[in-house]
């Protein structure tokens, strides 16, 4: 079988911090920052959280209590209507600049993608679609499907049997280092994309297969493959 790259969505096609712009409107511009980022950071903690317990609930669950949250830790008092349009504007987060280039030279060299996520799969397609980057994927695979987030190994192997893909030939491309992580743990290879230069990678004894600073560096190394 051919190489499959099966790539995250949140955070690494799609710009998390893309609703700076509607916080900065409601916040102002010194606490949107803060605030865009303790809202992903307790969106993943519920998610690893809801695993370990064995309580799932879909992720557009995770990330409005965690929103709900983020306003109480803060203090920042959002009105209902503003959750519910921030809620709105996170189911239409752009994609990252270099993306769309990106995607279209992998299916050029015949590269097989697929869009792999804790969201469901609706809301990954609507995602997609509103990004303008859902036709260079053949499939989407939910975490959904098993009920566990990130970085259960359930998650992986059920992502290898859909496809029905080896290990030898499947790619987890994340900017998430817990992704990356997990998907090595379950026996995948891993690229991470290190968007920051100054993004740590976890301390955990082990590096990514790859590490690339966008998905265009990543277009040129499966083209020599
Ligand atoms: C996802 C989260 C991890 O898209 O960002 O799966």
């Amino acid at each position: 079988m051919a190489t499959l790259l099966a790539f995250d969505v949140y955070g690494t096609l799609i710009d998390t911090h893309g609703v700076i712009a509607e916080l900065e409107d409601l916040l102002g511009e010194a606490r949107a920052a803060e605030f865009s980022r303790r809202w992903r950071d307790k969106q993943l903690e519920y998610s690893f959280r809801r695993s370990l317990m064995g309580a799932y609930a879909e992720f557009s669950v995770c990330t409005e209590e965690a929103l709900e949250y983020t306003d109480r830790a803060l203090g920042t008092q959002l009105s209902q209507t503003a959750k519910e349009h921030l809620m709105a504007a996170y189911g239409r987060l752009p994609a990252f600049a270099e993306v769309s280039e990106a995607l279209a030279r992998l299916s050029q060299r015949g590269v097989t993608c697929v869009a792999f996520s804790n969201g469901t799969r609706e809301a990954v397609e609507e995602l997609l679609r509103q990004a303008g980057i859902d036709q260079h994927f053949s499939d989407i695979v939910s975490v959904d499907e098993v009920k566990r987030f990130k970085p259960d190994p359930a998650v992986y192997s059920h992502l290898r049997t859909r496809l029905e893909a080896s290990a030898a030939d499947t790619w987890l491309i994340s900017s998430n280092p817990f992704d990356v992580i997990g998907a090595g743990h379950a026996g995948l290879h891993a690229v991470w994309v290190r968007r920051s230069s100054d993004a740590p990678f976890d301390p955990w004894g082990g590096e990514p297969d790859l590490t690339v600073s966008d998905l265009l560096s990543l277009a040129e190394r499966f083209s020599v493959r």
